[in-house]
């Protein structure tokens, strides 16, 4: 039997009658529409808890346009056959927006010393108020040991990292490597909007972020993202929103190769007016 709840008071309910004391909680917050990418998340929260709650919640408040939220894919029947292929270990929370926005629906202000201000907080003003807000009420409510966040949105997972470490939020977050599809386009519920055609192409982002990879080091940092946006220039299927080298941990631009840091580039790109975003270790 598939355990299914919609609210919050039947989740607490749910885990007032398990045995609390070993249990490591585990939650694996989307927005539905799972892949691949979320599906590896959930195995690695099922290998470290022994319960696992994968949360399915279109986030009104993190949507900077109302377009993008309407036409986010909903597919709530599909992610329960998909999270059915594991055991009764690993439930659904999928609340209705007064279950989780009690009164208004409605960010509150975060301050993530400057994470937000950087690269997708420029391009989506808002964003990461929203995405805060409603992590932080998950974290209310399921209470997990362990949350799970793919490097995907990378900007995300420091910013989560950030409001744990800053509101001493009693949960570990843990990062998780990006999954792909065959020709290394990182894997997403925005994929799907992609025509076939662009969807072969879109190979090209990842392979531009390797050839990056592979000058960093010898080539100066800013060499690199100019070449990058050249590269984009000369294709005329993308359309290059930015690409920036930075610190993990400030996600500032860095300014030379000193290899003290960690560093990545991120990149936003436009195919078939579906915006898509990836990155890269570059070290
Ligand atoms: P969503 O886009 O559904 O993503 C849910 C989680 O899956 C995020 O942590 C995201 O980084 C991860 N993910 C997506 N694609 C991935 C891939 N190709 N490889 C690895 N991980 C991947 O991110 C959100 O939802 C929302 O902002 C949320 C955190 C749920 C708050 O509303």
């Amino acid at each position: 039997k598939m355990n299914l709840f919609k609210e919050k008071e039947k989740l607490n309910d749910f885990f007032s009658n398990q045995n609390q004391n070993a249990t490591r909680i585990g939650l694996v917050p989307t927005m539905g529409a799972l892949h691949e990418g979320h599906i590896s998340l959930i195995h690695r929260a099922v290998s470290e808890n022994d319960m696992v709650v994968v949360s399915i919640f279109v986030n009104p408040t993190q949507f900077n346009n109302k377009e993008d939220l309407d036409k986010y894919p909903r597919t709530l029947q599909e992610d329960i056959d998909k999270i059915k292929a594991f055991n009764e270990h690993v439930i659904i929370y999928a609340p209705a927006t007064e279950d989780v926005y009690a009164t208004a629906v409605q960010a509150a202000n975060f301050d993530f010393d400057g994470l937000e201000f950087q690269m997708e907080g420029k391009h989506r003003p808002g964003h990461f108020d929203g995405v805060g807000t409603i992590v932080k009420k998950l974290f209310e409510i399921v209470k997990p040991t362990n949350a799970y966040f793919g490097e995907k949105d990378f900007q995300q997972l420091q910013i989560i990292k950030k409001m744990v470490a800053k509101e001493q939020m009693p949960v570990n977050i843990v990062g998780c490597p990006i999954l792909r599809e065959a020709n290394g386009l990182a894997m997403s519920s925005r994929n799907e909007r992609l025509q076939p055609e662009t969807r072969k192409n879109a190979s090209f982002i990842f392979e531009t972020l390797l050839l990056a990879k592979d000058m960093f080091g010898t080539k100066n940092v800013r060499d690199v993202e100019h070449w990058v946006t050249e590269a984009f220039e000369k294709n005329e299927n993308f359309e290059l929103e930015y690409i920036e080298i930075c610190d993990e941990e400030t996600l500032k631009p860095v300014t030379e190769n000193l290899n003290t840091k960690n560093y990545r580039a991120f990149i936003a790109v436009y195919a078939d007016e579906v915006r898509l975003i990836d990155n890269i270790a570059l070290n």
